[in-house]
């Protein structure tokens, strides 16, 4: 059980882990501490909101910042750290007295500024390398296609035509190592609610596979990939007031509502294009989904889910107030469900509280040997450790940051001279020095803690997710 008000934000002293980062940099990395490993090549990208204020106007939710892309590269020079923000539309315009509509954030004017306004795409989400394209990714619009070495912004994609209207592209695609095809939906709320499926085959060419219909408009943020099926938990955080958003009468975010009776639907979508299979469950809050296969029969998926008694008001708030408390954020814990014809079983994996889940993408769509988490040491504290948690013996491992600081989503490079093994990569911020560095963990040992760090100069704002790209792809 959570205990409430104790939030290691209490003992940051110094910046903050959401701090905007103006400039742009490129530099060659002079510090480094320890050894990289030699056969640790290739390029991290990272991406979140670089800027939460454009002058004294505050962005009022930790989703609407402009999106900013980090690149780290391992090369035989060593590391080197570029940064840009995604051109978007939004970003071209926002100045100190125009910021757009957002999830959590209202344009200036009140009814008038608002109504009928959709939130800007602020590509802030993630960031995905597929058939020889990099993506930023927003889930409510169209990806950016982007620069993989100069980060700079060739505009928005459509795929050859298939992303229509809105042209949502959700945040979370799923590729299959085998096939090499990228899967991945788009939500639509008009005319009425629904999830697009697609597909995207190794050379690029797209696919359109069944849509999942909905009831009533929801939230739905990531979905899970098996040998067959697309595998989508719907939980039931409902657009309860839709004609008072469209109106601009509140921000996007308060019209959502968890409604804990309706339950959790899981739908299973055969990646052949056949109809969908429907089975209702006992309600689910979460966000991210680690991994799914298939077992005897069975579909197993594994998530990280959130406290139903937190959903949807609290949480939200916390991430509005994001200056100083997000940890309601990495409250989650690791579960699993296993759908068996009608049935759905759920399974507790593990006490520690946590998000980003992450995994060595290797054993996507395939059972996977561990899990890695960001998640936080104290109860109810912002992310500080990284931990992993081997399925097969239960054993976590757990590698904690200096007081004060934070840390953000791991991700697994796979080691190519090894079978199975690799480094966790994540960034540290550092809040008495107000700047980040990029730490490299053996995977299977994180309490030894980093086997080398790249310290920045500067400081990069905590963001959301990444993609680590090898160099032999
Ligand atoms: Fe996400």
């Amino acid at each position: 059980m959570t205990e409430p008000a104790l939030v290691n934000s209490d003992r940051r002293h110094g910046s903050s882990p959401w701090d905007a980062q103006e400039e742009e940099f490129d530099y060659r990395v002079e510090e480094v501490h320890g050894a990289i490993p030699a056969s640790l090549r290739g390029v991290l990208y990272r991406i979140g909101p670089g800027r939460l204020k454009v002058g004294e106007l505050r962005f009022g939710h930790i989703f609407d910042g402009d999106g900013m892309i980090s690149r780290f590269e391992f090369s035989d020079d060593g590391v080197s750290f570029r940064n840009r923000y995604v051109r978007t539309k939004h970003f071209a315009m926002a100045s100190s007295t125009w910021i757009g509509r957002g999830i959590g954030t209202q344009r200036l004017g009140g009814f008038l500024g608002n109504v009928f306004r959709m939130p800007s795409n602020v590509s802030n989400t993630n960031i995905v390398s597929h058939a020889n394209g990099l993506f930023s990714l927003w889930e409510g619009g169209r990806p950016y296609r982007i620069d993989p070495e100069t980060l700079e912004t060739r505009g928005t994609e459509t795929f050859d035509g298939t992303l229509k209207h809105m042209g949502a592209f959700s945040a979370h695609p799923k590729i299959d190592v085998a096939t090499g095809e990228m899967f991945n939906f788009g939500l639509e709320m008009f005319p009425r609610p629904m999830l697009r499926t697609f597909c995207r085959d190794a050379h690029g060419r797209m696919k359109v596979l069944a849509p999942v219909k909905l009831s009533r408009p929801v939230l739905c943020h990531d979905f899970a990939l098996t040998e067959h099926y697309l595998v989508f938990l719907i939980d039931p955080i409902v657009f309860s007031r839709p004609i008072t958003a469209a109106l601009g009468l509140d921000s996007m975010d308060h019209c959502l509502s968890f409604e804990e009776k309706q339950g959790t639907r899981v739908v299973l979508v055969p990646r052949d294009g056949g109809k969908p299979r429907v089975v209702d469950t006992e309600a689910l809050f979460h966000f991210h989904n680690a991994n799914a296969w298939e077992e005897n029969g069975d579909v197993v998926v594994e998530f990280v889910a959130h406290p139903t008694s937190q959903a949807w008001d609290p949480f939200n708030e916390a991430l509005r107030d994001y200056e100083n408390n997000v940890a309601a954020a990495f409250g989650g814990r690791m579960e699993r469900l296993r759908i068996t014809g009608n049935r759905v079983t759920h399974e507790h994996l593990a006490d520690v509280e946590c998000e980003f889940p992450q995994l060595d993408q290797r054993f996507a769509t395939r059972a996977h040997p561990t899990t890695y988490v960001a998640a936080s040491s104290l109860p109810g504290g912002e992310p500080d450790s990284l931990v992993s948690l081997d399925h097969a013996t239960g054993r976590q491992d757990m590698f904690t940051v200096a007081a004060g600081n934070t840390i953000c989503e791991p991700l697994f490079a796979p080691d190519p001279e090894t079978d199975g093994g690799g480094w966790l990569l994540s960034v540290e911020h550092l809040a008495d020095e107000a700047r980040s560095r990029l730490l490299v963990l053996d995977a299977e040992h994180l309490a030894d803690g980093p086997i080398a760090s790249a310290e920045l100069t500067n400081h990069i704002p905590m963001g959301f997710h990444g993609t680590f790209v090898p160099a032999a792809s």
